[in-house]
């Protein structure tokens, strides 16, 4: 087990276990460094807003450190599952489930109530992510902490044409919304340039930018089950790259934590 993970969730296999641990211990580093942050300037746990936080892996991680995770979902599938997930860890007073949209967060989340916004894996999916930025720019409270993770254009550019779709790796290299064709199932990729173009103009600082998943997605997932050590040489040499900007260009996601002005 990569340490300092949480309880193996049911119905997950070891080796699932292990490699989705892998993917996300970059992120985490950052996450956890930003919650202390957060905690330590409010002397109180962390108000964490997670927009699409979906079921809730994110936020039943957070709520296990103390801290209270509101998750806000237009997916009610989602949020039921959510809400089991919390129930079963004894956190239903610490993780509250909210049907919403990035369009209608402002009706379900006050102005300058929060301590730290997630934003992952949903600025590829929303209509106007510009306008999401700016509106969980306002349910934050200056200084709080903003989590992007977003897919990037780069790394898809490069897994196409290694599949052989070398067309459709040169369409990714110049469609507006970063993606393949018409049947890519991804709605909109960026570049870092945009993603932190997206966080200035709203009024956020970006502090750490990391690539996520450099190594993982191109390494054989059998390598990592089975040789001894594999595992943890390889979230060695995600760590060991992660802030590298000739490595982080060719990672599958990128990971932003900013400063709200
Ligand atoms: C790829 S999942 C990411 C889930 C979670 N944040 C994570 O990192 O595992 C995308 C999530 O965005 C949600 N979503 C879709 N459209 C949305 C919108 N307009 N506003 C907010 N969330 C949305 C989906 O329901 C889904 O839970």
């Amino acid at each position: 087990m990569v340490a300092g993970h949480p309880v193996l969730p049911k119905g997950t296999c070891v080796a699932d276990h292990r490699r989705s641990a892998i993917r996300t211990a970059v992120v985490w580093d950052a996450l956890l460094a930003a919650l202390e942050v957060q905690a330590a300037k409010a002397g109180r746990p962390v108000e964490v807003v997670d927009l699409g936080g979906g079921t809730g892996g994110s936020a039943v991680r957070i709520a296990q450190l103390g801290h209270r995770v509101t998750v806000v979902d237009p997916s009610p599938d989602a949020l039921a599952s959510l809400e089991r997930r919390a129930a079963e860890h004894g956190l239903r007073d610490r993780v509250r489930g909210v049907l919403g949209d990035a369009a209608g967060l402002l009706d379900v989340v006050a102005e300058s109530s929060a301590d730290l916004a997630l934003c992952h894996g949903v600025l590829e999916v929303i209509d106007d992510p510009p306008q999401a930025i700016a509106t969980l720019h306002t349910v934050l409270r200056p200084a709080a902490a903003f989590s992007v993770l977003a897919t990037q254009r780069h790394a898809a550019v490069l897994a196409r044409a290694m599949a052989g779709h070398l067309v459709d790796a040169q369409h990714l290299l110049v469609d507006p919304a970063g993606r393949w064709g018409a049947g890519d199932p991804v709605p909109r990729r960026f570049t870092e340039a945009e993603i932190v173009s997206m966080l200035e103009s709203a009024g956020f600082r970006p502090q750490t930018v990391h690539g996520i998943r450099t190594f993982t997605d191109l390494v054989p997932g059998a390598l990592v089950d089975v040789e001894p050590g594999a595992a943890e040489s390889l979230l060695a040499l995600e760590r060991a790259t992660a802030e590298r900007p000739e490595f982080r260009a060719i990672a599958t996601q990128l990971h932003v934590v900013a400063i709200r002005d």
